[in-house]
């Protein structure tokens, strides 16, 4: 049943219809990060009766998460960043070939216990602690989830069925700042962070988070500026820092920009290797040219170099300031070495791509195979695709003008041995019935039906980043 919601959120809800002919759900705003499927939804709901399609493989059980920017109360749509929205986490519980429930909830802060009621989440941290919304990704570790995001404002714990729990220190452990995407080693269960914040200065800090749920080191890195470090890649050796030109800006974030980083022509692109039990003196840059990386796919050493895989925006934060809009994002390798401080860029694929996965039990190793969102004009997700490494060929889905496509999740089959042996789950948009579903296809027959299809009553807005939870991880 729908929790309670003000009034006005009813009304903005009657707003948002489908059009006469069923085919085209037009939701207009001055902002494009609130256009279309990038528009809020006003209701948390919870469902227990999903109508599925197909056959859920019986040995999944446990929860698909994904988190997305929801913007709730009246929102600016001149300054909107879609970066900066209030963070919404959309689950889907499966159990034996059944689909138990979905739900969605606003991570509560104090900002949207205000607008929406309700007591504010307890926090370990001092009341003057960075506190914007965990918008970006949502993981499990050591038995708990977390809703997280970067830039300084910590992780917020969820209870199982998404309910916000406490802004989180990692009982105790954390220093201050976390980030949207740790990194966990298949060799060790560790996750691997870099942070940042604006107030450190020019500086982040790597972090290494035990298997107990603790941070366990953490090396401060001094840097000529303040870049925007969404990600990290990491090897059986480095870590990545991706020191490139989208950088804090002060004088935007004195006149109140929605997120003050902004391109630096002036800035000198590089990478950092930081041996992954290194200190801040280990570390050894090599030159890049200009690009920016919010995501990489995955890196690994080869011999003395380590290749990247990434996808590459040509600018961030340029003349668009209100989110990734300029120019595609395109698959791209690097090959690096460390030592000499050569590189190497070459192009995998020019078909525009973001949300690069891969069977997550081969982070920092060598692999085959990536999996993405196709991604049109304005950020628009549309295809999913899966790279071949090995023989360069891109397979893309394309159910359009139908359904857009999320970031893809590869879920491996129990006894797998293939790469690519286990299914590939993303939440989509139908813009038929404008509402969503989660579709999980084969991954060996990605141009084929899906396996299962869970129907969702609502619609979820285009998001971040998800997850596979494991019940039993
Ligand atoms: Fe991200």
């Amino acid at each position: 049943m729908p929790n309670a919601v003000p009034m006005w959120l009813a009304r903005t809800t009657a707003a948002s219809c489908l059009t006469e002919d069923m085919t085209t759900i037009e939701r207009p705003s001055s902002n494009p990060f609130l256009a279309g499927n990038l528009a809020p939804v006003h209701e948390e709901v919870t469902v227990t009766d999903l109508r599925i399609t197909g056959t859920i493989p019986t040995e999944l059980t446990g929860r698909y998460l994904r988190n997305g920017p929801n913007p709730v109360g009246d929102i600016n749509e001149a300054k909107y960043h879609w970066f900066t929205g209030h963070g919404m986490v959309h689950g889907i519980r499966l159990d034996a070939g059944q689909a138990k429930w979905y739900r969605n909830r606003w991570v509560r802060t104090k900002e949207v216990c205000d607008i929406l009621g309700g007591t504010p989440p307890p926090s370990d941290w001092p009341a003057k602690h960075p506190s914007f919304p965990a918008n970006t990704n949502i993981v499990g570790h050591a038995g708990r989830t977390y809703a997280i995001v970067e830039a300084g404002s910590p992780p917020v714990e969820l209870s199982y069925d998404l309910d916000t729990v406490r802004v989180s220190n990692l009982e105790g452990s954390l220093p201050f700042a976390f980030s949207a995407h740790p990194k966990r080693n298949p060799a060790t269960g560790e996750m691997h962070v870099m942070t940042y914040y604006w107030g450190w200065g020019n500086q982040v800090q790597y972090l290494v988070v035990g298997v107990d749920g603790r941070v366990r080191r953490h090396v401060d890195i001094p840097l000529p500026g303040g870049p925007m470090i969404h990600d990290l890649a990491i090897t059986e050796k480095y870590a990545l820092i991706f020191d490139l030109p989208c950088v804090f800006n002060l004088d935007a974030a004195k006149s109140g920009a929605g997120l003050p980083y902004y391109w630096d022509r002036a800035y000198e692109p590089r990478i950092g290797f930081l041996p992954l039990e290194g200190s801040a003196s280990d570390v050894k840059w090599v030159s890049i040219d200009p690009c920016y990386i919010f995501h990489p796919m995955n890196a690994y050493d080869d011999g003395d170099e380590v290749v990247l895989d990434a996808a590459r925006h040509p600018r961030m934060f340029d003349r668009e300031q209100r989110g990734p809009s300029e120019g595609d994002p395109v698959l791209t390798r690097w090959r690096l070495n460390p030592t000499t401080g050569a590189s190497r860029e070459t192009v995998i694929s020019d078909r525009p791509q973001e949300f690069p996965r891969i069977r997550e039990s081969l982070i920092g190793r060598n692999y085959r195979y990536g999996y993405c969102a196709g991604v049109g004009a304005g950020f628009a997700q549309d295809t999913l695709t899966k790279v071949d490494h090995l023989t360069g060929g891109v397979i893309a889905r394309s159910d359009q003008p139908r359904f857009g496509y999320g970031e893809p999740v590869f879920v491996p089959r129990a006894g797998g041995t293939a790469e690519d042996d286990g299914w590939v789950m993303a939440l989509r948009h139908d813009t038929y019935s404008d509402t969503s579903d989660l579709a999980m296809f084969d991954a060996r027959a990605l141009d084929d039906d899906p396996v299962a299809v869970v129907h969702l009553p609502v619609r979820v807005p285009n998001g971040f980043h998800g997850n596979w939870i494991p019940d039993i991880a």
